[in-house]
């Protein structure tokens, strides 16, 4: 990366970039008003009042109005901030219904990614434009923070737990994504790229490599190989483990007599840590995996799952972290 690519401000390339800039404009409007007023009147009274001026030197009390003109004034300035800046940060959070669902894994000192398609690629994350993408993250050790300038997106990545960031990117280019969490000696390294292609484009560069296999697919075989049936069978059979079939996004009672959503990190946590959260009715009697799967083969079991509650739980939306 040369001098030629230094910017002061990044490119506005999401949806909501120009909002979360008009919010950051208008911060710095104020605070620079205020800065400069104060320092004006510091200046002007430094002068006026200086040793051996001739002034009016005698104490003054402020009128009650002028003390609650200034606490109050302020108020509906804050106010306004307060409710506009928590419009745009709301609609940060919330993804549209549609969007894309992309998988992410971070690592000590990468970005990996997987398409729905089954396609991965590392350091490098190609979507469409103009459609929106959410990104399902995890870590597979420390806290690493998926940030995109451009986007003006950013979200911490945590082990043991899913975040997720969307974005819906406006203008075909290549933009900077970098790790902004110091996550260890190579951090600083721990970069990318984000590649936004027209839509023909993507479909192409999907299909530019075959071979993959979706997650649900993958995730399939996983539950076949592990032999996960055998005790989480179809309701109907006598099982050892809570049946998987139309549990996603439903409310799971547990023996505590507190009850959880079966969304993805419950189902994840309760595959590396199955004594975690019992479900009421059944005992602690599986095995851990942990350490013998993957993140990204845990990604591929809870998207099986997934679908053993139809295609709608399949395109649910994560609940928020
Ligand atoms: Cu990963 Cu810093």
């Amino acid at each position: 990366m040369g001098s030629a690519d230094f910017q002061l401000f990044p490119e506005t390339a999401s949806s909501y970039a120009s909002r979360v800039d008009a919010v950051f404009w208008f911060l710095c409007g104020v605070t620079v008003f205020f800065t400069v007023a104060i320092a004006l009147a510091i200046v002007f009274l430094g002068v006026r009042y200086r040793r051996n001026a001739e002034v009016n030197r005698t104490p003054y009390t402020p009128p009650m109005w002028l003390e609650l003109s200034w606490l109050i004034a302020p108020a509906p300035v804050l106010l306004f901030l307060f409710f506009w800046s928590s419009q745009v940060y709301l609609e940060m959070q919330r993804p549209p219904a549609d969007a894309m669902e992309i998988n992410c894994v971070a690592r000590q000192w990468m970005w990996k990614f997987q398409h729905p398609s089954g396609r991965r690629e590392i350091d490098e994350l190609h979507v469409p434009v103009g459609r929106p993408i959410r990104l399902k993250m995890i870590s597979e050790d420390v806290i690493h923070s998926f940030y995109v300038p451009a986007f003006r997106a950013k979200q911490d990545v945590l082990p043991g737990r899913f975040t997720s960031v969307w974005f819906e990117a406006t203008k075909p280019g290549t933009y900077h994504l970098f790790c902004a969490e110091y996550c260890g000696t190579q951090h600083s390294k721990m970069v990318g790229s984000v590649k936004v292609m027209s839509p023909t484009e993507y479909e192409e560069w999907l299909s530019g490599k075959t071979g993959d296999v979706s997650p649900q697919v993958a995730g399939a075989a996983l539950f076949e190989q592990h032999r996960c049936g055998t005790c989480h069978g179809p309701s109907t059979a006598q099982t050892r483990g809570p049946t998987l079939e139309g549990i996603y996004g439903k409310m799971i009672p547990l023996v505590d007599g507190t009850s959880v959503p079966a969304e993805d990190t419950y189902l994840r946590e309760s595959i590396v840590r199955p004594g975690a959260k019992i479900v009421a009715g059944y005992q602690n009697l599986m095995p851990t995996f942990e350490g013998q799967l993957s993140e990204e083969e845990l990604n591929d079991l809870v998207a099986y799952i997934k679908t053993l509650s139809g295609p709608v739980a399949a395109t649910a939306k994560e609940a928020q972290p």
